[in-house]
């Protein structure tokens, strides 16, 4: 990847507290990546059990986290929210280190794309479900197009995909945020180390020239066939922009958040917990434009 991007990166991740270049010269277990409690006391952490006995009429629903957020940081309370609206959801921590596992994403995108695949084929199984749905956000976006694009038999099983602020066309800046916000300075802390001592391959994979960034240029197609795709940005996402994340093929619904809810200054992190998001995904997943949520104010950032 070019270096200059890596570098902005860097840059821009110091100016929230994470201050050196991923070295590798120390080793990972001398630093002590125990969960804090600042992260799991917060009111934004936990999601539900896995519960492959859950029974509903819609799909099942696959959920992905952002990088460096985990299946109990990010997509997590709109997982609750499904559920009381009648759907069964899953959720994995994909792309972690085996030290700390519960910081998702930063491994090679590769092999989490594999990691998914495997999930998903398990929620089809164990539900007995046709067709399995998709909501990812940030890389966990990327990866809910990458999955069926790359992984045999997935774009088969698949029928709705809704990604938040997808890093398609080369991220700038990473969705490092999720679990940082939520953990305060202290997980933005611990992610600093993290990235000191065992890197970031996805960060490189995702960012302008990177591997998966060309597959997707590469590509003939990005979206499957048979597969219903829903890319969600904000106008005033400035991490993943929106000409970024916008997947330009005919089949694809480019939905902005301000179309529906033009005074939402959501921005990126902010797109998991924000209601006016929350109602285009659900008009996603149910096919319809239902007011089901009202607009509200996210996150802007
Ligand atoms: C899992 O779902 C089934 C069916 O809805 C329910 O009876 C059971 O209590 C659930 N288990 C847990 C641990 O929530």
């Amino acid at each position: 990847m070019a270096i200059g991007t890596w570098f902005a990166a860097l840059v821009a991740a110091s100016s929230m507290g994470v201050s050196a270049l991923p070295t590798q010269s120390k080793d990972v277990r001398d630093v002590n990546f125990a969960i804090p409690s600042a992260l799991t006391s917060s009111h934004l952490y936990g999601a539900p059990a896995n519960n492959f006995s859950c029974t509903s009429s819609r799909n099942p629903v696959v959920m992905l986290h952002g990088l460096s957020a985990s299946r109990e940081v990010d997509l997590n309370l709109l997982q609750y929210e499904l559920n009381n609206r009648g759907y069964c959801t899953f959720s994995l921590t994909y792309g972690a280190h085996p030290i700390p596992s519960w910081i998702g994403g930063l491994d090679d995108m590769t092999k989490s794309a594999k990691q998914i695949a495997g999930f998903i084929h398990e929620v089809k199984q164990k539900t007995g479900a046709t067709k399995v749905d998709i909501v990812g956000h940030s890389e966990g976006g990327v990866q809910s197009i990458y999955v069926p694009m790359t992984q045999d038999g997935i774009a088969d099983i698949v029928e709705h995909i809704v990604a938040l602020g997808p890093a398609v066309h080369g991220a700038t800046y990473f969705g490092f945020t999720d679990l940082w916000y939520t953990g305060g300075d202290l997980t933005r802390a611990l992610v600093g180390q993290l990235l000191d001592v065992v890197g970031c391959p996805a960060c490189e994979q995702l960012a302008v020239d990177g591997l998966v960034t060309n597959q997707f240029t590469q590509a003939a197609k990005i979206a499957q066939p048979g597969n219903k795709v829903t890319v969600i940005g904000s106008t005033k996402d400035t991490l993943v922009p929106v000409e970024v994340s916008t997947i330009d093929e005919p089949d694809v619904n480019n939905v902005l958040v301000q179309t529906t809810c033009p005074d939402d200054p959501v921005g990126h992190a902010g797109l998991a917990w924000d209601r006016s998001v929350w109602r285009l995904i659900v008009n996603a997943l149910e096919e319809t434009d239902e007011e089901v949520y009202k607009c509200e104010q996210g996150l802007p950032f």
